[in-house]
């Protein structure tokens, strides 16, 4: 079954931009697979749990040693790697942060960045071990950084597109909507990005 995985990432409850969009973009998925199946997690809602240091040492104990408690500690990590697994497009909405991605955002990718379920280390280096997915990225901002020298301060891009790379997720395309500050390209910007997005789906 194809399955849309949607990660929303405001802290916005009502009137969030990027929200908005990743509804658009469910909305034209969901008309072309009927069947389909949408799991939505609202980080601002339900934010995901950093990492502790009893998760990661639980991360790094190979499956056959680890305890009960450090099974446990896997939990949530699991869930989010069984969502990701089952997905064959991520939707990640994103606002601009502080010049990144808002902070419940990376709590979630800690999550599912996982030596030995997502990558592993050959002996050509790292290798992402999420293949065959697509995924879209929704970046508002209050500002513009489409263009130079303002580029070079968007730290969203980079690093989703490292990020996902890493986990063998490369087929990654960003819809910015910059200016969401700006009253006057506001509504310009965001049916651009509207229309970008469905040509996406
Ligand atoms: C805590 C916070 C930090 C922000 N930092 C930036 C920033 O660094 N650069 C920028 O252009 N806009 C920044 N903004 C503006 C948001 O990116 C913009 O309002 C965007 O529409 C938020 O998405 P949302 O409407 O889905 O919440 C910030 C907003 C908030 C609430």
């Amino acid at each position: 079954m194809a399955t849309l995985l949607r990660i929303d990432s405001s802290a916005l409850s009502q009137g969030s931009n990027s929200k908005y969009l990743a509804d658009q973009y469910q909305a034209e998925w969901l008309g072309n697979h009927p069947q389909g199946k949408v799991i939505h997690h609202d980080l601002g809602v339900n934010p995901p749990s950093h990492l502790s240091e009893a998760t990661i040492q639980a991360m790094y104990t190979p499956a056959e040693s680890r305890s009960a408690d450090q099974n446990a500690q896997l939990n949530e990590s699991n869930q989010a790697l069984q969502d990701m697994r089952e997905a064959d497009t991520l939707l990640i909405s994103a606002p601009m942060y502080n010049f990144g991605i808002p902070s419940s955002l990376k709590a979630y990718l800690d999550q599912v960045v996982r030596v030995g379920e997502t990558f592993t280390y050959t002996e050509n280096g790292p290798k992402g071990l999420l293949e065959g997915k697509q995924a879209i990225v929704i970046l508002t901002s209050g500002g513009n950084y489409t263009e130079s020298p303002y580029n070079q301060f968007d730290h969203v891009t980079p690093y989703l597109n490292t990020v996902l790379g890493f986990i063998g997720i490369t087929d990654v395309k960003v819809v910015a909507a910059p200016d969401m500050a700006n009253n006057d390209n506001k509504s310009t910007s965001l049916n651009r990005a509207e229309e970008a997005l469905l040509e996406a789906v």
